[in-house]
Parts: structure tokens; C-alpha cells; sequence
């Protein structure tokens, strides 16, 4: 049965970055979220009894309120901490948080400024820890958007995926996404705002086995040419607004609007993870059209997560080989 393959996939204990996951466990983290959207009902008590805590240093709507609708759909609830007054080990140690948390909830979702915060927490926590956003990655954002462009064109694989802005921690994750589901992605950025090298090689190194087909460029044109979907984010991402004018600057040539989309396919979808500046990265031409598939996105973030939960704190689904509490 399709679901209990799913179930059995996730061999990681945390989602800290989408390389993390294999190529079938993406796909069955989306099999799953699919399976969850269309009978909610079978999965309401599946978390029941477990808790779930979020301990963000910085804002949020769509992940903040997707956990927390999400845990409580599947019977568990959650914890939020605002922890955007200062950095979540501003007070004590991550190995001490972690050695706190682990005693009284079933998981964690941090979003976080350094990404390392997020390494170290899973390192340090017995419980699942999952990365709600750091500087480098957005995994839970680039599974739903797979999601939504799976459900779109059946086949996301098959779907030329061209994402025109800042090589920033969401083109990140869907580089390490497109790479493992075998797909195809263009990243079209301004000079000087390429993504990491690291993460190129390694969803490059990943591309090589599953034959994804990964493009870098500065030119957003020749990038959006042709492509079946659309992707843009802000220009400047929390953390950088001291540099938002700078940047304004250099990425209005990059902007997302009727003209550049003419260029996709004329079936083209717009996709973007929101919050949009609208104006700057997309006009509202394009986020308010009939392309624009941004709020489906929202909604899929609420599923995929729900995933997630269900293949990281389910029953029976915990590592046997990690350290500390009784909970675990
Ligand atoms: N896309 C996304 O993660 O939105 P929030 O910053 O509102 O959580
Ligand atoms: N790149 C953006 C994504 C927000 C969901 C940021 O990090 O602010």
C-alpha cells in the first residue's frame, strides 16, 4: 500500500536540509501530502498526544500557522516561542535548550538566521527537528512548491522550473529538490547573487545520478524562455534589509512581470513562497493573475508539512539509535 511504503521512507531522524532526503523519500513525503489532502480525516488522531514546539527568530504566517493548524488537524498541538527579541542561544546554550525541549515535546521547528543553529539543535535534541527556514535553506517551502507543481502537471519531473531573483536559502532547497526528483531547473540571478557554490556542486553531484537538468545563468530572459512555471522571491531576505536599496537596484532588471512572462510557455504557472514585495521582485500583473498559483502554495505548505509531521513523529517512525529522554 502506497501509504505504508511512504511511511517506512524517511530514514533521517530531522529535516534540516532537503539533502537530507533521498530521491524516494521526496517522493514519498509528496505521495504522502497527497494522500493527506485528500482524506484528512483518516490521519485526525494519527499525532494525538504529541506536542510539538516553535522557536522562531524571525517572523512568519504561512509556516508558523500551517504547523500549528497542521499539528492540530493530526491531534496533536503546538508550542510557539517568539524568540525574534533575540538569538535562540542569546540566554543558554543550544545543547542545553535542546537537553530541555527533548524532556517535554515530541519535536521541534526552528526558524532561524544561521542555518548552523539548526544543524546543531538536531545534533544536540533526541527529538525530530525540523528547519522552518534558515539563512541557507527552506526545505519545508520547496516540498510543497514540488507538491503544487506536481499536482498542476502531474508529472513535476517533466516540468521546466525557472527561478529568476536571489540565489537565496529557497533556491536553495529547490536547486536540492529539482536535483533529486530529477528535474529540470533554470536559476537565472544577478551577477554576485549566484546560489552558494557548495550547494551547486552538491545538487549538481545529485543531478549527475538522477539525470536532473540544473542551468545557472544572468540572464532571466533566455531562463524563462519556454519554462512551464515561474519562480521569483524577494530581492532581500530577512536578515538584509540594510541592504534592500542596493539590491533594488541591482535585480530591477530581474523583475517578474507580463513582459518577461510572455516569454514562458503560454500554459506558464507564476510561483512564489510569499511574503511578495509587490512592485519589486513581482507586479501585481502577474500575482493577481489567472497564472499566479501563489496562494495554492500557501495552502500546500499545510499538507506537505502535515507529511512531514506524520513521517518524523509518528508512531513507530522515531530512530532507535539516538540518545537522551524517555519520550523518545
Ligand atoms: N513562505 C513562508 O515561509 O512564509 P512565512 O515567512 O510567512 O512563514
Ligand atoms: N527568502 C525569504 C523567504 C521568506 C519565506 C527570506 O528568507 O526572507
Amino acid at each position: 500500500m502506497s501509504l505504508l511504503r511512504a511511511l517506512t521512507r524517511l530514514s533521517q531522524p530531522d529535516l534540516v536540509s532537503i539533502a537530507s532526503l533521498s530521491s524516494s523519500e521526496v517522493e514519498g513525503v509528496l505521495e504522502l501530502a497527497a494522500l493527506v489532502k485528500g482524506r484528512p480525516e483518516e490521519f485526525h488522531s494519527a499525532l494525538a498526544g504529541k506536542q510539538l514546539v516553535l522557536l522562531f527568530e524571525k517572523p512568519s504566517l504561512r509556516t508558523r500557522v500551517t504547523f500549528e493548524v497542521g499539528m492540530g488537524e493530526l491531534g496533536g498541538r503546538t508550542l510557539f516561542v517568539d524568540q525574534t527579541g533575540s538569538r535562540l542561544d542569546a540566554r543558554e546554550e543550544l545543547s542545553d535548550i535542546a537537553r530541555n525541549l527533548e524532556r517535554w515535546v515530541d519535536g521541534i521547528v526552528l526558524r532561524t538566521f544561521a542555518h548552523q543553529t539548526v544543524v546543531e539543535m538536531a545534533a544536540h535534541a533526541s527529538i525530530p527537528v525540523i528547519n522552518g527556514l534558515s539563512n541557507r535553506e527552506h526545505p519545508c517551502q520547496a516540498l510543497g512548491d514540488y507538491f503544487t507543481l506536481q499536482e498542476k502537471f502531474s508529472d513535476a519531473r517533466k516540468v521546466k522550473l525557472a527561478y529568476v531573483g536571489d540565489g537565496n536559502n529557497v533556491a536553495h532547497s529547490l536547486l536540492l529538490t529539482a536535483a533529486l526528483l530529477g528535474g529540470w531547473l533554470c536559476v537565472a540571478t544577478p551577477p554576485g547573487y549566484e546560489p552558494a557554490g557548495d550547494i551547486v556542486r552538491l545538487a549538481q553531484e545529485i543531478a549527475a545520478r538522477t539525470r536532473a537538468r540544473l542551468e545557472f545563468t544572468h540572464d532571466c530572459r533566455a531562463a524563462v524562455t519556454g519554462a512551464d512555471a515561474v519562480y521569483t522571491d524577494v530581492w532581500a531576505s530577512m536578515g538584509q534589509e540594510g541592504e534592500a536599496e542596493e539590491r533594488r537596484r541591482v535585480f530591477a532588471p530581474y523583475q517578474v512581470n507580463e513582459e518577461l512572462l510572455a516569454r514562458a510557455a503560454p500554459h506558464a504557472v507564476f510561483l512564489h513562497c510569499l511574503p511578495a514585495h509587490r512592485g519589486e521582485e513581482v507586479t501585481d500583473a502577474v500575482i493577481d493573475s489567472s497564472r499566479s498559483l501563489v496562494y495554492d502554495q500557501a495552502e500546500n505548505r499545510l499538507h506537505v508539512q502535515k507529511a512531514i509531521l506524520l513521517l518524523l513523529l509518528g508512531n513507530g517512525l522515531r530512530r532507535a539509535d539516538r540518545t537522551g529522554s524517555a519520550r523518545g
